[in-house]
């Protein structure tokens, strides 16, 4: 079958976004769709949310920023943000958040049998760069189709990272762009967002994730998760509506700052445990460990490796978890000199 999405349902990013307590009565297009439950039944299950009505440049510029903007504005890049083939066309970023009940089906028929949602996450920036761009850099958006009872239920939104709410808060981007770390240029953003986080105008503590790369189910929690952050947990509302709820905490023996969650855990069947890693860019050591079927830490462990590099995935079996480490290491001198090293000792920028 095939849905679409009115225009006329969507709503501006900026406006008074859909709060978690119920869907705005301007955004919801009903059709013949059974509704299941009213919206007052569903603010009693959401969580508690501020609505954060933005302020274009309430948050005045620092000098580190506005000499890293300089400096990303005017280093020599194949692909600046506008340009950046990722942010155009059909990868362009989707400008609104909106929430449609009752999709139109132009095709078809949905079977009344069906009762689930189908949903993906991936990056969506939402302010275009000062300089360079990465795909892999764009803030987390959810997109949700939620169906049951024959009728079909769409909704989009950003994961409200600490990383995105800064930034709409600033009307701006905040956070330096790791495509613009490459040469003395970059040497200069680098140690500029270094300063930003010494004099507290990036909290570390919080995270820097975008949340922009997997969607996990475990222990009733469901994740949006990017390998470098903590995973941020949503809410999904019986008719649809998803939400962020916060960002996860594993933990005191989950907390130091060289702490991720791979994009990419694994979940075990036959114990209902969840097994997840973290690897650093900085740090020559991965850390393994594992959720119990009620979502607690239950197990962690350091590794030693023999240089920081890039761990994207674990095949578990009954006895062991693989892992590949690589022999591409990282090494912040590669993106700053622009050299490529000795082949025989591949390295990488951080
Ligand atoms: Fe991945």
């Amino acid at each position: 079958m095939m849905m679409k999405v009115a225009q006329s349902a969507q709503v501006p990013i900026h406006s008074t976004r859909l709060s978690a307590t119920a869907p705005q009565p301007s955004v919801v297009r009903q059709r013949q769709c059974v509704q299941t439950r009213s919206t007052a039944e569903m603010s009693l299950q959401s969580p508690s949310r501020t609505p954060k009505p933005v302020e274009q440049s309430e948050v005045p510029k620092t000098p580190f920023e506005q000499l890293q903007e300089l400096l990303a504005r005017n280093a020599p890049k194949a692909f600046k943000g506008a340009e950046n083939l990722t942010l155009q066309g059909n990868y362009a970023p989707v400008q609104n958040e909106i929430y449609v009940q009752g999709l139109p089906v132009v095709e078809g028929v949905l079977p009344r049998e069906i009762n689930g949602m189908y949903m993906r996450n991936g990056p969506n920036p939402l302010h275009t760069p000062y300089g360079s761009h990465h795909v892999f850099e764009g803030d987390g958006m959810v997109h949700a189709v939620r169906i049951k009872d024959g009728c079909a239920n769409y909704c989009n939104t950003y994961v409200d990272t600490y990383k995105l709410d800064m930034e709409r808060k600033a009307g701006r981007p905040l956070w330096a762009k790791f495509a613009d770390i490459e040469g003395p240029i970059g040497v200069g953003i680098a140690l500029l967002e270094l300063a930003k986080m010494q004099t507290g105008i990036i909290d570390a503590s919080k995270g820097n994730g975008t949340a922009n790369t997997n969607l996990e189910y475990h222990a009733g929690r469901l994740m949006a998760l990017m390998e470098g952050d903590m995973p941020y947990q949503l809410y999904v509302s019986p008719e649809g509506v998803v939400r962020t709820v916060k960002r996860m905490d594993l933990g005191e023996s989950w907390r130091e700052p060289t702490d991720h969650f791979t994009a990419h855990p694994k979940y075990e069947s036959a114990t209902g445990n969840m097994h997840f890693f973290s690897y650093d860019i900085m740090t020559p050591q991965l850390k393994l460990g594992t959720l119990d079927p009620q979502g607690r830490l239950s197990y962690s462990l350091k590794v030693d490796l023999p240089g920081p590099s890039m761990i994207h995935d674990v095949a578990i079996t009954p006895n062991y978890k693989a892992f590949f480490h690589c022999p591409l290491v990282f090494d912040p001198t590669v993106g700053f000199t622009g050299m490529q090293g000795d082949p025989k000792e591949p390295r990488m920028p951080c």
